[in-house]
């Protein structure tokens, strides 16, 4: 590829809400972008100026560790300003609405606003109103893009393609928004995905996201190449889902016994963060042979480098490409 050709590829969108409705092409420019930061990342000097001048504001309205610091890091590897607004310490705790700070920083000029919301479909609206392209951090249990395209990019570097791959998906499905992406990541680039869950985590409405459902782990889990595990997502279960964390551990939990039945060769994956000896055992996560939930984040900053450049950088919405 001649020098700055790679800039010129286009993703036909002004902002990255989801994964659901993208095309296996569109996924895979976004793949592919990824993977040509996985080096760059790995050098001494990493930062280039790709996107010098450019702004972008990390807007978290919940908690993250991974999310955040990766759009920091891919904004500054790129030779983007990205501040982070601390929502704790801002103005939404005088009672600001969502909009009104979502206008507020729309005065700013930014180029790229990265939000996490707590509630499904919040992000989509504040990026109706604003004039920059925006990011879907996650929000309430409906998609969480990045993660997704990460989850296959580290796929797609250990195992070539996901075409053909089978996974399982395993544990609270019901509020998970890495459960969802997935989903229409994995069937749009024809991988088969099985859900394992107890039927209380999952979701109403099942049979239309083309999964298979399982709600046993030896049966769920035989066979398959890749067995990701998510966390149990307290923070949006009202009520009791779960007789008692022992119990679930000892049906749902990932240890070597319900490994056993998936592939010699099977990866196990993890979004992060995660809850040690209550949806995975100890061992099994730091299994550096079959776990790869280091190198997922290692990818992570590589998406999202991906997605910065291809948004901010979209002639199609005004974006320049220098070079
Ligand atoms: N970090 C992921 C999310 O924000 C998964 C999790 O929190 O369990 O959706
Ligand atoms: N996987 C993930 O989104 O992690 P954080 O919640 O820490 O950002």
């Amino acid at each position: 590829m001649a020098k700055g050709d790679k800039d010129k590829v286009q993703f036909p969108h002004r902002h990255l809400l989801g994964i659901e409705g993208l095309s296996p092409e569109e996924i895979s420019i976004l793949l592919d972008r990824s993977e040509s930061y996985v080096e760059q990342n790995r050098r001494t000097d990493k930062t280039t100026l790709l996107l010098h001048g450019r702004t972008i504001i990390n807007l978290f309205f919940e908690d993250s560790t991974r999310t955040r610091t990766s759009f920091e890091l891919a904004g500054k590897r790129l030779g983007g300003d990205i501040i982070n607004m601390s929502v704790a310490t801002s103005s939404v705790k005088k009672g600001e609405t969502l909009m009104d700070t979502a206008m507020t920083l729309n005065a700013m000029h930014p180029d790229v606003l990265v939000v996490r919301h707590p509630h499904s479909g919040a992000v989509k609206l504040l990026s109706e109103k604003v004039n920059c392209a925006v990011i879907n951090a996650g929000d309430g249990a409906h998609e969480h893009p990045t993660q997704a395209l990460l989850d296959a990019l580290t796929i797609r570097r250990r195992r070539g393609a996901l075409s053909g791959l089978l996974v399982a998906i395993c544990g609270d499905i019901r509020h998970s928004r890495v459960a969802r992406s997935n989903i229409h990541l994995l069937n749009t680039m024809g991988a088969r995905v099985r859900l394992i869950a107890p039927k209380s985590l999952i979701p109403a409405a099942v049979e239309r996201l083309g999964v298979e459902v399982f709600h046993n782990m030896a049966d769920g889990i035989r066979d398959c190449d890749i067995v990701m595990m998510l966390r149990l997502q307290r923070e949006r279960m009202s009520g009791n889902f779960l007789p008692s964390i022992r119990e679930y551990f000892h049906f749902f939990g990932l240890d070597y016994e319900k490994l056993s039945h998936a592939k010699e060769d099977a990866l196990i994956m993890h979004p992060g963060p995660m809850n040690r000896g209550v949806e995975i055992d100890t061992d099994v996560a730091d299994d550096v042979g079959r776990s790869v939930i280091r190198e997922q984040v290692e990818m992570g900053v590589a998406v999202r480098m991906a997605v910065l450049a291809l948004l901010a950088l979209n002639p199609e919405y005004g974006g320049k490409v220098d070079g």
